[in-house]
């Protein structure tokens, strides 16, 4: 459903000189998986994330979604696919400072026009992650913790084919961690397709498929 044909990434240095932080990735995630991929900080992640939902253009190669190439799309077609298809936690802080919680986790609803107001939606996903007393509160009357959960729950408000995360456990205690990989393992048994990286070993026993990336390379490791 997702396939990484020799995804690649460059970036200018400073020097005029240039940097591969993806080198000719492939990979082929099939329904249903639950792909964990980790790597050490600077290993390109992030960036490989970016460029799967649409927010970095590759330098070369090409990123395929249930076969349709998803940077040969226009806008249009690409705003649908990304609102409709992924739903996605990205790394750091990303919730909007001047909404409350409530109005953050259904915010990709709106975004879509589905019928209705999402509220329904997005406090039984608040629930799930047992912050539904936050609602009401703004991101920054909120822990850390806290805040990465709520941006799990607006990844899942429009029912994703596919979640893709980037490092969801950064700054959880263990206690925590785990109860959210239980939560991705219970949402991956549902039938949603997972891409996950992080730096934390412990946490990709959850999956089926672990990748390691290394200066830009991913190799297949289970
Ligand atoms: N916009 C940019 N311009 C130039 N270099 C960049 C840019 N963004 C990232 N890089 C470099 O590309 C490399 C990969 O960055 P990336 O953010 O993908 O790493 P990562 O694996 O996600 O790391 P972390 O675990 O710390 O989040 C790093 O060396 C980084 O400095
Ligand atoms: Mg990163």
């Amino acid at each position: 459903m997702l396939e990484l044909k020799q995804l690649k990434r460059v970036y200018a240095r400073d020097d005029f000189s240039s940097f591969t932080a993806v080198d000719n990735v492939d990979l082929d995630i099939m329904p249903g998986d639950f792909v964990s991929i980790i790597g050490r900080s600077g290993s390109g992640k992030s960036t490989m994330l970016n460029m799967i939902v649409g927010l970095l253009r590759p330098t070369s190669g090409k990123i395929l979604i249930n076969g349709a190439d998803l940077w040969s799309m226009n806008d249009k077609e690409m705003s649908k696919i990304r609102n409709s298809k992924f739903g996605y936690v990205p790394q750091g802080l990303s919730l909007l400072s001047n909404l409350r919680i409530l109005d953050n986790v259904r915010l990709p609803f709106c975004l879509d026009k589905r019928e209705g107001n999402g509220i329904e939606r997005a406090m039984n996903l608040l629930e799930e992650m047992r912050i539904q007393s936050l609602a009401q509160r703004y991101p920054a009357q909120l822990s850390g913790g806290e805040m990465r959960r709520v941006a799990i729950a607006r990844a899942l408000v429009n029912n994703p084919e596919i979640l893709i995360a980037d490092e969801p456990t950064a700054d959880l205690d263990e206690e925590t961690s785990i109860e959210v990989m239980k939560l991705f393992a219970r949402i991956n048994s549902r039938g949603i397709t997972i891409l996950m990286v992080t730096h934390e070993y412990d946490i990709t026993d959850y999956g089926n498929r672990i990748c390691a990336m290394s200066l830009g390379k991913l190799v297949e490791k289970k």
